[in-house]
């Protein structure tokens, strides 16, 4: 019999669950708890025959689950936003038929779930569609952690500033936080801007002491410091640090 009988009254929960950045030992306790404890797990992936990242990390700690999945375009660039916009319309519309049966659903995500990341776009459709819906979130470990860890950095002391900046459009938020001397820069979405990236920190005086970790947990994981890095792009999965200049 399935978890939701006699749920019809009860609004559906849409939990928003962080499964770390790759490796699934960094999946928390607590999000082990809600996935098991769910009627449904909902997984994003690039096509409906193909397990996304999330889902491939839940797998490997949880083998036996099932997995709902829902397709976003994953593709780079303005026209890709526009698309995971209307991809996420589209999933709100499919999670609510699921949520008014009064379902529990955990939705997986990359790191964590409140951080540039998938379930927010459709937390949000969701919440506009069906504001009585309760949404929540788990948190989850993000790529900048292990990166830091990894690679051995102390990212923040005293009272240095933290900047999480993005150069999937450009690199002009790169380049004003890396004016802050006293803060730690850390770039998302920086794979293809590489050489701008490093010719920015270069300016700045802090390539030398800036890291990169490209497809951390997962295959093809590089950490490496950046100015040994001599590939012309990388994976879109990659970050790089800069740390507080400390002179
Ligand atoms: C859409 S954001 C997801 C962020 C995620 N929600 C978080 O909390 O870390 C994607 C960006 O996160 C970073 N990222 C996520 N997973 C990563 C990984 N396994 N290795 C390196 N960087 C990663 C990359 O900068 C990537 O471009």
């Amino acid at each position: 019999m399935s978890k939701s009988s006699n749920k019809q009254d009860a609004p559906g929960r849409l939990i928003g669950v962080g499964v770390g950045p790759g490796d699934p030992k960094n999946l928390t306790l607590r999000a082990i708890e809600t996935l098991r404890t769910s009627d449904r797990v909902i997984a994003p992936c690039s096509a409906a025959d193909l397990e996304g990242r999330a889902e491939n990390i839940v797998r490997q700690v949880l083998p036996d689950i099932e997995c709902h999945r829902i397709v976003f375009d994953m593709s780079q660039g303005e026209t890709g936003v526009q698309a995971r916009r209307r991809c996420a319309k589209e999933a709100a519309k499919d999670l609510l038929v699921m949520l008014r049966e009064g379902l529990t659903l955990a939705f997986v995500t990359l790191g964590d779930p409140n951080v540039f990341s998938t379930f927010s776009l459709v937390a949000k459709e969701v919440a506009d569609l069906a504001p009585e819906i309760d949404i929540r979130t788990v948190p989850g470990i993000m790529a900048f952690q292990e990166v830091a860890s990894m690679s051995g950095l102390n990212l923040l002391d005293e009272t240095e500033k933290l900047f999480l900046v993005t150069a999937f459009q450009g690199i002009d938020d790169v380049k004003e936080s890396l004016q802050h001397d006293n803060a730690a820069v850390v770039i998302y979405k920086g794979g293809r801007q590489l050489a701008g990236v490093k010719e920015a920190l270069h300016k700045a005086g802090r390539l030398e002491d800036a890291v990169v970790g490209e497809l951390i947990g997962l295959k093809g994981e590089r950490v490496m410091k950046l100015a040994e890095l001599t590939d012309p792009s990388i994976s879109y999965l990659a970050t790089i640090i800069s740390p507080p200049s400390r002179r």
